[in-house]
């Protein structure tokens, strides 16, 4: 049976009191959307559809490549799935995996044995068990335990239908194709949010007797939504610790762990060792014998065996050699590349550069567009003048050159092997290997008037 994942998400959270959707909403540096898709990947790989609404352009944007439904009326979740099955029809799906865009906890595990207990039923539910049901939807069931409906918190009637359990809706659904053409055209929004919700499909599918399951998956946090900064911030700690406590198992060092950020999509190999507190983002990459100190921020960046990076430094799509050296106070940012034992230290900032094996930028300067061979050395205050206003242009430094301090080198500009740079030129024609340029005013010295 063909089957693919629905993403809702195209809700705005107006309770998270922010202009961004609430998918885009980030959990250790991450959208929470991105934590759902990727936990579907293995159960779906790319037979995933999302379903977008508020703020559309957003989401696809930082989500390129995937396939995306519109809702332009955010009329409820039954109504975002109404939108989805012609997409759905077209591709030949015979059952869906609807999840929530909001529980961004969900892990592969937990989404591929729901799908087990779901086969050959006709529509099955997520349950997790919490002594509180608070705004979930609540679960009723009979006498002999089947399910009957699940009601919204705002629309329960005590009366009705008893006390709640505590068992409530996760918010994951498997439903066949057949089924969902045949009801959802049913739903109606005569409740308290006038909205159509999905969860009435599960009263629609049992009233007509066809095999409604309730999967119950106990207290699994993994299903949590997420629906107000409060529970952001609950879902951001339960993954921070579940991380680092991956990272301890599996032989990473780590300082003041409690204290330590590490995105599930970064791989961290045993053997290295992070301080807290320090993020780590995005797909970073921090080899064995790799030393990450307290205060650095490091997102989609490679560390290599044997480099440091000493505290309150930031890195952002950099590479760092073996044995390199940077910060303290230290600014990697994107296309930045430091190669083997090559130095950068505080209030240095590189960007689209290349540092040489062995070369150093020890203080206070700016490399930006700029080539540096082996064994350079930079002096204090040496900056790269890449920009005119308009364009971006290249520096290129030859191996062995020293630059004198407060060297202004206005590129386009090439120098050569082994030059030597006085202290506080400004350099804006090309020096030649082996030569000596020195570019700034003669110093008169003349006797001291009055
Ligand atoms: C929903 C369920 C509730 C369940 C809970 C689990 C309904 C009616 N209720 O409630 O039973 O216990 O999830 O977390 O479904 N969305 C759309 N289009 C819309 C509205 C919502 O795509 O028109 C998306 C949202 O972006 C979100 C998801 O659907 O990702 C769930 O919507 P939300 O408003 O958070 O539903 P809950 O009130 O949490
Ligand atoms: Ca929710």
């Amino acid at each position: 049976m063909k089957m693919m994942a629905v993403i809702l998400a195209a809700g705005k959270g107006t309770r998270m009191h922010s202009d961004k959707p609430k998918v885009l909403q980030t959990v250790l540096g991450e959208p929470m959307l991105r934590h759902v898709r990727e936990a579907l990947r293995p159960v779906c790989g790319d037979d995933v559809l999302i379903v977008v609404g508020h703020r559309a352009e957003l989401i696809e944007a930082a989500f390129a490549g995937e396939r995306f439904v519109r809702q332009t009326e955010q009329l409820g979740t039954g109504h975002a799935l109404m939108q989805a099955l012609p997409a759905l029809r077209a591709a030949g799906c015979e059952m869906a995996l609807v999840v929530n865009g909001d529980t961004p906890l969900l892990r592969t595990e937990t989404a591929a044995r729901f799908m087990r207990e779901a086969e050959g039923a006709d529509l099955a539910f997520a349950t997790i068990s919490l002594g509180e049901p608070g705004a979930y939807g609540r679960v009723v069931r009979d006498a002999e335990g089947r399910v009957q409906a699940v009601v919204e918190a705002k629309d329960y009637d005590m009366e009705r239908y008893g006390a709640p359990t505590g068992e409530v809706n996760a918010g994951m659904y498997a439903v066949r194709l057949e089924l969902a053409e045949a009801l959802l055209p049913r739903l109606s929004n005569a409740n308290r949010s006038g909205e159509y919700y999905i969860t009435d499909l599960i009263g629609l599918a049992a009233a007509e007797e066809r095999d409604v399951r309730g999967v119950q998956c106990g207290g699994d946090e993994s299903l949590m939504g997420v629906n107000s900064p409060r529970e952001l911030a609950a879902a951001e700690e339960c993954m921070r610790a579940a991380v680092v406590s991956e990272l301890l198992d599996k032989g990473v060092l780590l300082h003041a762990p409690a204290l330590v950020r590490v995105s599930p999509l970064a791989d961290i190999e045993p053997g290295a060792e992070l301080s807290g507190p320090c993020d780590i983002l995005g797909a970073s990459r921090v080899e064995r014998g790799a030393r990450i100190d307290a205060y650095c921020v490091v997102r989609d960046s490679h560390v290599s065996s044997g480099a440091e990076i000493r505290s309150f430094s930031h890195l952002e799509q950099a590479r760092v050699g073996q044995g390199a050296l940077v910060g303290p106070y230290a600014r990697l940012r994107p296309g930045a590349l430091l190669e083997r034992n090559s130095h950068v230290g505080n209030f240095v900032e590189l960007k689209k550069a290349r540092l040489g094996a062995g070369s150093k930028a020890n203080h206070l300067t700016y490399l930006g567009d700029a080539e540096i061979g082996e064994g350079v050395n930079i002096g204090a205050g040496t900056i790269t003048c890449n920009y005119d206003g308009r364009n971006k242009f290249k520096t290129v430094i030859g191996n062995g050159s020293f630059i004198g301090s407060n060297t202004a080198l206005v590129a386009p500009v090439t120098v050569g092997e082994n030059t030597l740079v006085g202290a506080g030129s400004v350099i804006t024609s090309d020096v030649a290997d082996g030569e000596l340029a020195i570019a700034r005013g003669r110093q008169k010295n003349m006797p001291r008037k009055g």
